[in-house]
């Protein structure tokens, strides 16, 4: 088996790098499994024996809240031992390169990485050197994916609509820049959503006839009829010399205001993945509205975590 692909030879879950090419059976299920455990959640003792004696390393290249705190909560909940690395006071400012990293991990029988890294595609290159017993889990890579930030996702959004069934859910923003949004396409779409895009042309236009994906540049006709509407965040640190609009154009043409939604889809819920720069894709007013679900994607991070970490592992049981 070639070591950077997910699933292996007998249909289970080896790494968990991409939601692309995972049907739609076993995406139900890592929802179903994540609605059981967040029951864990509400004990009094927070705590299942399911992954004792496993050890997992979040291995973070790259700034995080949410995510590595909900896998490092997720794996305490499910009895792992967890070892967050701190890249920048590790041996790569020495010059250790990632396979020495990783290698020297691995000498401590370590039996997963959780990878968070700037570059597109690190976490399948990271899969492709581990040894067989371990797995890889993608934290986001570059542009690339975010597959468990689409799950929580998901999960919110069946938890509030009931199904995503023929649910109409709008993207807005820098589409083509955002690990967060080439996720949740598939994510969404596998899972029977129609998703429209909107955004600048430069960062919408290259998903004009993805399935299942809609692109309408104009926010107030993509806005009709959303059931949710998710705000990317504007990667700054990405969109340098892409012949993108100015803030003040984004703003003006696609910035997310409690007036904007009343006027176009007035019972429409809010997303957005975090972190937010308020007053450029959402109004500070919005984050914290009625309508928003931004602390139920966070909350969901928890038992979506625990979900995913319990069925790579499950291999190695
Ligand atoms: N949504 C998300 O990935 O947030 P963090 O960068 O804080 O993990």
């Amino acid at each position: 088996m070639n070591g950077s692909r997910q699933i292996d030879n007998h249909g289970r879950l080896r790494h968990f790098l991409s939601i692309e090419g995972l049907n739609r059976k076993l995406l139900t299920d890592i929802l179903d499994a994540a609605e059981s455990f967040s029951g864990v959640t509400e004990q009094t003792v927070k705590k299942v024996p399911l992954l004792r004696g496993k050890t997992i390393v979040n291995l973070f290249f790259e700034a995080s809240t949410r995510t590595r705190t909900t896998f490092e909560l997720a794996a305490k909940r499910l009895s792992a031992d967890i070892l967050n690395i701190n890249i920048t006071q590790s041996s790569t400012v020495k010059g250790e390169t990632l396979l020495d990293t990783l290698r020297n991990l691995e000498a401590m029988h370590v039996d997963m990485f959780v990878v968070r890294h700037a570059d597109s595609g690190a976490a399948h290159f990271i899969a492709e050197h581990v040894a067989p017993h371990v797995s890889v889990i993608n934290a986001g890579d570059g542009r690339h994916a975010h597959p468990t930030q689409a799950l929580l996702d998901a999960l919110t959004l069946r938890d509030t609509l009931g199904s995503l069934d023929g649910a109409r859910i709008v993207i807005v923003g820098d589409a083509v820049h955002s690990r967060v949004a080439h996720s949740n396409l598939h994510a969404l779409t596998t899972l029977g959503a129609s998703v429209v895009l909107t955004g600048p042309p430069a960062w919408v236009r290259a998903f004009d006839g993805w399935p299942g994906v809609t692109v309408e540049p104009e926010l107030e006709a993509a806005l009709h009829g959303a059931d949710a509407v998710m705000a990317l965040r504007v990667q700054l640190e990405r969109a340098a010399g892409s012949g993108v609009p100015s803030p003040a154009e984004f703003i003006a043409g696609w910035g997310l205001t409690a007036e904007r939604l009343d006027g176009a889809c007035p019972t429409a819920w809010l997303m957005h993945p975090g972190p937010a720069n308020e007053g450029v894709e959402i109004s500070a007013e919005l984050s914290t509205a009625e309508r928003s679900l931004i602390g139920r994607q966070v909350e969901n991070g928890v038992p979506i975590r625990m979900a995913v970490l319990s069925r790579v592992v499950e291999l190695g049981r």
